[in-house]
């Protein structure tokens, strides 16, 4: 990186986070980073099959809202190491009996371990499906630009030489945002570009974003530190400049850079009105008639009530955001 430096001039910060995240030779993604408990961060789909199994009611829901057309198509993009799918497959939504589950990883290193049911491709097909998009931490992840403000004006934050920021040209922030010295924000282009094109491949169906939200304006008031993140082996990362290559880097998704049109919940609520309380209970009723005879499924459903509680808690992943886009319903 520091050569590419030398030769280009300093990086804009989009370029510096893909770099880092998705270099095909030095990139984490390209190496060994990735969600999982053998990973380096869990997310939802990692804490276990309950939250796969509430994404198949989900799924199975925008399917009826459809007419149950037998050619539909789940797109999951980000798909990681395939845990999500994994899930998805094992409560068997009646969606996917004659339908098509496409996994969307850049990773090439993650797409050779996806389970053999779905379609593992590294970037979103050409033909437009009726269907549903589902991204669970992708955005977060996606390469964005950091602003800066001085005090009269924002600038955009570049990494120069050594790796140190640097102020570089004047910009306009996306929205009217006092210049205040000090301020910083994430500016998420390639985000709403990504979400653009989940919409314009869906004919029929709906886009569901499951990620760690917040606000432009918001941002702008707090430190750098509430809402930029690095992680390695389930520790904080060092800096964000530092090691390139050797750590997660994620950003709070600010909701208003995104394409208008949403229907946003939190996790939470969202977990709940798509059926989290009948699975923990049908789990209940498992476990009491299997425990004797201790077997995996009695297991299981026992271990919904402990994955419920992390997925609903209200200061953990209970207070992710789930956004909608129904598209043509
Ligand atoms: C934080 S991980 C989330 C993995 C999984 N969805 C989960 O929730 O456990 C983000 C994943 O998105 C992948 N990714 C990043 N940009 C992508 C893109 N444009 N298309 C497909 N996958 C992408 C990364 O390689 C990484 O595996």
């Amino acid at each position: 990186m520091a050569a590419r430096i030398r030769a280009e001039g300093p990086l804009s910060f989009n370029q510096w986070v893909e770099a880092c995240l998705y270099d095909p030779q030095d990139g984490f993604y390209s190496s060994s980073g990735s969600a999982g408990r053998r990973g380096d961060f869990i997310t939802s789909p990692e804490v276990g099959p309950l939250f796969g199994a509430v994404l198949a009611n989900w799924i199975d829901n925008r399917w009826t809202d459809l007419g149950k057309p037998e050619n539909f198509v789940v797109l999951e993009a980000g798909a990681g190491p395939g845990t999500l799918a994994r899930s998805i497959f094992a409560a068997k939504p009646k969606s996917l009996t004659n339908g098509r589950y496409i996994a969307i990883e850049r990773s090439e290193a993650q797409r050779k371990i996806h389970p053999e049911e779905v379609e593992s491709v590294a970037d979103f097909p050409n033909d437009a499906i009726t269907g549903v998009v589902i991204a669970n931490e992708l955005l977060d992840n996606l390469p964005f630009h950091l602003y800066s403000a001085d005090g009269e004006k924002w600038y955009e934050t570049m990494i120069a030489g050594q790796f140190e920021e640097e102020k570089g040209r004047e910009v306009e922030p996306p929205m009217p945002l006092p210049p205040q010295s000090g301020s910083e924000i994430p500016v998420q282009i390639e985000a709403h570009k990504w979400v653009e094109q989940a919409i314009g491949i869906v004919n029929e169906g709906a886009i569901l974003v499951i990620d760690y939200c917040s606000t432009t304006p918001k941002m702008a008031t707090e430190p750098r530190e509430k809402w930029l993140r690095t992680y390695r082996k389930h520790q904080e990362g060092s800096i964000v400049t530092k090691h390139p290559g050797t750590q997660d880097i994620t950003v709070n998704v600010a909701v208003d850079q995104l394409p208008d049109g949403f229907n946003i919940n939190s996790q939470a609520d969202f977990l709940t009105s798509n059926g989290i309380k009948d699975l923990i209970e049908e789990g209940k009723e498992i476990w009491k008639k299997e425990s004797a005879t201790g077997g995996l499924e009695a297991i299981r459903a026992r271990s919904r009530i402990v994955e419920a509680e992390a997925l609903l808690d209200p200061n953990g992943l209970g207070s992710f955001s789930t956004l909608e886009w129904l598209i043509n319903q």
